[in-house]
């Protein structure tokens, strides 16, 4: 758009004032600024303003129950298996990594995906993610898509990552980048926040933003082209992840799920986990920062948590409803916030308090609209320790501890006795590169028949001669 096009387009939207420092700026401010005023979508903006009278935090309704849940064992998870690796051979499944957040809490720089990780190797959780899918494509034999979620922020740092890591070996044409929206701040009366004179904040619009994000930037037409049925999608922040688990990825297919989620027991009743309720007859989540205590201590007749399991953010997606959700609106979250701003004579300023709105979508609200939900419990040891927090749980530590002790325990299942401490915990470190064994299964088939003796750290890396 031309200047007098966002002129009018602000002034109809009540937000004239973002060019209020137009004459002081430069010709290449002025040209930037026009550029930002056109990523605005102002339907968006007025939606959010309009949840500035709530602050959108409507009070949850009490009226909710934890959701079914399943347990798969015996038969009923060899024939999940089963379908899920039917899936895998035929190509219908895509992988969706969601990699867009600031890691702001784990006070790491960079994008979170490019954090080294592995206990012995250093690793990055990108290169982890990357080895468990390129390995699964060898397995079954067919290209298995990975879209990577980034935002603006973070987007160059993570294509740069991949391209000097040679895609982690994953084939070009089969590794897609796509950047989440960006949406403005808004100060109390829904104005717009400008940072500087020529710069509008910004900031991601949540990981609900990826369902419109998949559209608008053809992702969901490259799914389609490729006759993709089933999407799994992960955080970046979890190494542990069983991606595109046969097992989870076929019982949603059996039961025709529309979307399903793993949850796992939650550590404690304050652990930062939504919930999976049924409210109304409709599926949900419950955000922890939305519980009373009451509602998190609770506990039922055998002594369980009343609200037992949290999601751990892995889902499955069947492609037709992730594109009728990707048309619809989901409802905006809100939070009060610390916003640069600058002040009335241009000059930024950084407020000692939070001064203003940001706005996120969050991609389980798709769940009221879900046909079918399939609640798969799984064990947390085995599929979920993120690095979330700099120290202590959900640390860079603790998680590498959690990497080594389920390596361990693939071992022992195949026969090989791993040195343990007082504790039982491994008193060495181990680390499987995925590329060498995704599971037990195929560690049996690696190893030599004669087994192997741990008597020290073990690295089983990607190429056999690090045996
Ligand atoms: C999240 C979930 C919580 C779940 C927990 C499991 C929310 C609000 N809560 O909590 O229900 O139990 O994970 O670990 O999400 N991201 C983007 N773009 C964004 C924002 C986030 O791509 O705009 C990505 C991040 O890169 C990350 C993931 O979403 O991979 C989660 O974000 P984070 O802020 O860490 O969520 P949590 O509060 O830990």
């Amino acid at each position: 758009m031309n200047f007098v096009e966002c002129q009018q387009a602000l002034d109809a939207a009540d937000q004239g004032h973002v060019l209020k420092f137009w004459e002081k700026l430069s010709a290449e401010e002025q040209k930037s600024l026009l550029e930002q005023i056109t990523t605005l979508n102002f339907d968006d903006i007025s939606r959010m303003a309009s949840y500035l009278d709530d602050k959108g935090q409507a009070a949850v309704q009490a009226d909710f129950a934890p959701a079914e849940s399943v347990e798969l064992t015996g038969d009923e998870r060899l024939k999940a298996w089963e379908r899920g690796e039917a899936l895998l051979r035929d190509g219908k499944v895509g992988i969706i990594l969601v990699a867009g957040g600031q890691g702001s809490r784990l006070g790491y720089d960079g994008p979170k995906g490019a954090y080294a990780i592995a206990p012995l190797t250093g690793a990055t959780l990108f290169e982890i993610h990357a080895h468990k899918i390129l390995a699964l494509s060898e397995r079954y034999g067919k290209p298995v898509p990975l879209y990577v979620m980034t935002s603006e922020g973070n987007d160059a740092a993570t294509r740069q990552c991949f391209a000097d890591n040679d895609n982690f070996d994953l084939p070009v044409e089969d590794v897609h980048f796509f950047v989440q929206g960006k949406w403005p701040a808004l100060d109390p009366d829904g104005k717009i926040i400008l940072e500087a004179p020529g710069r509008i904040f910004f900031s991601p619009d949540g990981h609900g933003g990826t369902l419109s994000a998949l559209l608008n930037t053809g992702m969901i037409a490259d799914m389609t082209s490729r006759s993709l049925s089933t999407l799994f999608y992960f955080q970046v922040d979890n190494p542990v992840v069983e991606i595109a688990d046969p097992a989870f990825v076929g019982l949603h297919d059996l039961r025709n799920a529309d979307i399903s989620l793993k949850i796992c027991e939650k550590r404690d009743p304050d652990e930062g986990l939504g919930v999976v309720v049924v409210r109304d007859g409709l599926h949900g989540m419950v955000e922890y920062t939305e519980l009373s205590d009451a509602e998190k201590q609770r506990t039922d007749a055998d002594g369980n948590l009343w609200l037992r399991y949290g999601s751990i953010a892995i889902h499955v997606f069947s492609l037709s409803f992730l594109e009728q959700e990707a048309r619809a609106d989901l409802p905006i979250h809100v939070a009060h916030k610390k916003v640069p701003m600058c002040d009335v004579d241009g000059k930024t300023v950084k407020p000692d308090e939070a001064n203003a709105y940001k706005f996120e979508k969050f991609i389980f609200d798709v769940l009221p609209h879900a046909n079918t939900v399939v609640n798969l419990v799984c064990a947390r040891e085995d599929e979920f320790s993120p690095v979330k927090n700099a120290e202590g749980a959900d640390s860079p530590a603790s998680c590498r501890a959690d990497m080594s002790a389920k390596f361990a325990r693939w071992l022992e299942q195949v026969g090989v006795a791993v040195p343990r401490d007082g504790d039982g915990q491994p008193s060495v470190t181990i680390e499987i590169d995925p590329m060498f064994a995704l599971g037990p299964e195929e560690l049996r088939q690696r190893l030599p028949e004669e087994g192997i003796v741990i008597d020290d750290d073990l690295l089983l890396g990607a190429s056999p001669c690090e045996v």
